[in-house]
């Protein structure tokens, strides 16, 4: 299933068919170690990767292996301990919280298992909220998350509350709210965790999409190696490492597999 690779480095000048390659994430050496008084959690051990634009990565690795530590730091959810991260040309390892939450907010796009949408709450307002905090006007807002609606499928579905969505549409509400600040990088953890077979492989079409051809970076922890085909890259984990870090040779295009899955009927999906 991957070609390894040498510090990922990709065919330089054309990733994606694409010219120009440039690093989105680059970290040396990172530690994040958890202090509890009494014990002290070395979650992450020295890693060191870099992630270029349009890259698609799956983080794997055991429960416990760091994922969503590594997630938090990349995010700019937390800091590591200690080591160096370059996002998107600019060391962050140093920033404030204020700094981080800035930067957090106009370069990053996040995706959680469990969709963390405010249930009362509209699809259309949920995905408007990191508009707010940028200070958009109310009606560019409106405009903007309804196009963000739009590029995942959720067209009409606006006025909706959380509850009135099938899992798989609320995770696409969740998207489309990380979308809609134009981020450089999505990092999504455990996306499909809470959903059926066929509405994971819906979620990936859509991510594949954003990769294909909004160039957009993403990040993607998943436990399934089923998932992980979806990818264009794969880095492993085990204790806080970094295993293995290849290239996805048989790579799975959700469009292709929805197509070949039986069709479920939409309105008897979203009342079950
Ligand atoms: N806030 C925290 N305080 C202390 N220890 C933590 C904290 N968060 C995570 N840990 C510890 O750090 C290690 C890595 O945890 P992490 O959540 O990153 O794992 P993971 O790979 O995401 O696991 P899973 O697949 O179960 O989600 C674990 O040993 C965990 O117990
Ligand atoms: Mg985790």
């Amino acid at each position: 299933m991957l070609r390894e690779v040498l510090q990922s480095e990709p065919e330089i000048g054309v990733a994606n068919g694409r010219a120009k390659v440039t690093p989105v994430i680059q970290v040396e050496n990172l530690h994040r170690i958890y202090d509890l008084g009494e014990v002290q959690v070395h979650a992450l051990r020295s890693v060191t990767m870099t992630v270029y634009s349009g890259e698609f990565v799956a983080i794997m690795g055991a429960s416990g292996s760091g994922k969503t530590t590594l997630m938090n730091v990349l995010g700019c959810l937390d800091r590591a301990t200690r080591g160096r991260y370059v996002l998107d040309g600019q060391d962050v390892s140093k920033l404030s919280k204020n700094e981080l939450a800035r930067i957090r907010n106009s370069k990053i796009g996040f995706v959680f298992q469990g969709f963390n949408l405010l249930p009362r709450t509209s699809a259309l307002e949920n995905v408007e909220l990191p508009l707010i905090y940028s200070g958009v006007s109310h009606s560019e807002r409106t405009k903007r998350a309804r196009e963000a609606l739009r590029s995942v499928g959720l067209e009409g579905r606006g006025e909706h509350h959380p509850a009135q969505l099938s899992g798989g549409q609320q995770q696409r509400v969740a998207i489309a709210r990380a979308l809609v600040t134009n981020p450089s990088l999505v990092v999504a953890d455990e996306p499909t965790g809470n959903l059926d077979s066929r509405t994971s492989v819906e979620i990936m079409e859509i991510l594949q999409r954003l990769n294909a051809e909004r160039n957009i970076t993403i990040l993607l922890v998943t436990h399934e190696p089923d998932i992980a085909r979806y990818a264009k890259r794969v880095v492993t984990f085990r204790d806080g490492k970094i295993r293995r870090d290849g290239m996805v040779e048989d790579r799975l295009d959700a469009s292709r597999v929805l197509f070949d899955l039986p069709a479920i009927d939409e309105e008897e999906a979203e009342a079950g």
